[in-house]
């Protein structure tokens, strides 16, 4: 489409003239003795070009200085994204502006969102965020381009970034419309922040090149552990990457790399089972076949993490290595034997709470007695759980700030088993349980005194604004989110309320990950039960006791979606 600017006199005599193309306002420009046209909306923050610098085929926006150049749209400074050109021409004295049909946009958004990501944008990634989820683009989609990038740009393989990534992708059900974009920009900024500047990651090749190989599968699930025992991270990997090659059952896989992460104590204090559960939760998600580049992210980690029987705590006084040993080996006969379940409607919550005693003795017979009476592996699993969120809902404020992530590690590494063991058949993950079990033991002491079960709150969700918004609301967030739900009230609404808590402050790693899993463990027990209510309100007890921040992230989130809506963010409001 021709649509006519004006005359080329009062071009050239004015130096550029206004037009409109679908909905758009465009400018074109005269500069080195022809006629360009921009979309005048600065790409970065709105201000209109038409208010800018031209000079040697630029055009300088007056904001923020961002440069771009006449003929593309294109901009020299990354951080103010690219802008839209149009061709123009000149007839019997008279400007035309065309007005052709729009660019591949989704295509267009992928590119940015990619480079924004790439190069740290956050603004850039928010706002390709939003257009393609404008577009129809499926979240999933989003989370996919974030993975890719993450697991191909850190040779140090899975990290905080993914982790955040993927529990955004799992509260994704549970956000409200407008929190999806927030959540999915969250987890991609973490993925930028932990790829820039790393080195990127070279995948191994399978043993025999593509599939073609003569070692039974029994002996490379053998050989991985033997490997990742001897810290042979990358014959492992090796070994790994030739599972999945071979066409090995995903089960087969997990069952394999979930051994070898339970041979050793709670490695790594816990991420290590925390990031395997991911990378298996992404492969859920997306498909697996993307198995051969997501998991050997975790392999090297897995060889050369840290093993709980190497640190005092685990030794003295009590030696809670030899009673794991000796618990590992009953537990895993009695839940090899394949119980029923426990079906005393209270029986996995009741060993929940007697995990929380205070003698490690008692705590592994207590595991030992469910397994001969049963409990499956998932039940041992959720009672882990409980127990782990529970200590967060009673940590007592009296405990410094740090000890925080202290009863966070145990719960978000519990959770991992837990949806671990629900996922998959592996005997040996079980002994995961045992470490588990030993942990929230030995995390006692952040209960003593331990706080009040939040009883009695008013139940008004609109109260908890002023819990995130100031320091020292932690009994009163948890009392308000329990008696909310003791009230009968709708537990998603409570979900969407703390998530969007979340998204509303500048969150560390521990958080996404607290939230995340309390949503995944509410959700393991039944509609409206007592264990749901007290791990959500053990969890606005976590966010209140670290919120506010200064939010500027959110920040960023919010300037793109205006942008998005073409409000003028240069005009005072
Ligand atoms: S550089 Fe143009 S609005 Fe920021």
């Amino acid at each position: 489409m021709r649509t006519r600017v004006g005359s080329l006199d009062d071009l050239k005599e004015h130096g550029h003239l206004l037009a409109k193309a679908g909905g758009h306002g465009v400018c074109v420009f005269w500069d080195g003795g022809r006629a360009w046209a921009l979309d005048d909306r600065c790409p970065h923050m709105g201000f209109p070009l038409h208010r800018g610098t031209v000079d040697q085929g630029l055009v300088t926006c007056h904001w923020h200085h961002a440069r771009f150049d006449l003929a593309t749209g294109a901009t020299l400074d990354p951080f103010a994204d690219d802008g839209r050109a149009f061709p123009v021409e000149i007839d019997a004295g008279d400007v035309f502006l065309v007005v052709e049909p729009g660019e591949d946009q989704v295509g267009l958004l992928r590119r940015r969102l990619r480079e924004g990501l790439e190069q740290g944008l956050t603004l850039v990634t928010a706002k390709s965020v939003l257009g393609l989820l404008e577009s129809g683009v499926d979240p999933t989609d989003i989370v996919r381009v974030g993975l890719e990038l993450g697991t191909a740009n850190r040779r140090e393989g899975w990290g905080a970034g993914l982790t955040v990534l993927v529990a955004m992708a799992n509260l994704l059900p549970w956000l409200d419309a407008d929190d999806v974009a927030p959540a999915l920009v969250h987890g991609l900024a973490f993925v930028s922040r932990d790829t820039r500047n790393h080195p990127p990651a070279f995948s191994l090749t399978p043993l025999g090149g593509n599939g073609e190989v003569a070692v039974p599968p029994e002996r490379l699930a053998s050989w991985y552990r033997r490997f990742i025992e001897t810290r042979s991270g990358a014959a492992a990997e090796r070994v790994l990457v030739t599972q999945v090659a071979t066409g090995r059952p995903p089960d087969e896989v997990a069952a394999t790399m979930l051994a070898a992460a339970t041979d050793h104590v709670f490695l790594d204090g816990g991420h290590t089972l925390d990031f395997t559960n991911k990378a298996f939760e992404a492969l859920e998600l997306l498909g697996w076949d993307l198995a051969a580049a997501v998991l050997p992210t975790v392999v090297d980690q897995t060889a050369a993490a840290t093993r709980s029987e190497e640190g005092g705590r685990w030794r003295h006084p009590h030696d809670l290595v030899a009673l794991v040993r000796r618990t590992e080996a009953r537990l895993m006969a009695a839940v090899a034997t394949g119980g029923p379940g426990i079906d005393d409607p209270t029986g996995v919550s009741d060993l929940g709470w007697r995990l929380l005693g205070d003698d490690p003795v008692a705590v592994a017979e207590a595991l030992c007695e469910a397994a001969d009476e049963g409990a499956t592996a998932e039940q041992l699993g959720r009672a882990l759980a409980l127990a782990a969120g529970l200590r967060i809902t009673r940590f007592h404020t009296q405990n410094e700030l740090g000890d925080w992530d202290t009863v966070h590690h145990g719960f978000t590494a519990a959770n991992a088993l837990h949806q671990c063991l629900r996922r998959h058949r592996s005997p040996e993950a079980v002994r995961g349980v045992v470490h588990g079990a030993l942990k929230v033991y030995l995390d006692r002491f952040l209960n003593v005194p331990a706080a009040r079960l939040p009883l009695g709150g008013t139940g008004d969700l609109a109260d908890l604004q002023g819990c995130w918004d100031t320091q020292g609301g932690v009994d009163r967030a948890g009392a308000i989110a329990y008696g909310f739900l003791e009230g009968g009230g709708d537990p998603r609404q409570l979900i969407a309320i703390l998530a969007h808590c979340l998204l509303g402050e500048d969150a560390q790693f521990h958080w996404y990950q607290t939230v995340e899993a309390a949503v995944a463990q509410y959700s393991a027990w039944p509609e409206g039960s007592n264990e749901g209510a007290l791990l959500l309100a053990g969890t606005a007890r976590f966010l209140a006791a670290h919120t506010p921040t200064r939010r500027e992230l959110p920040q960023v989130v919010r300037i793109a979606a205006r942008l998005r809506r073409g409000e003028d963010l240069f005009e005072a409001e």
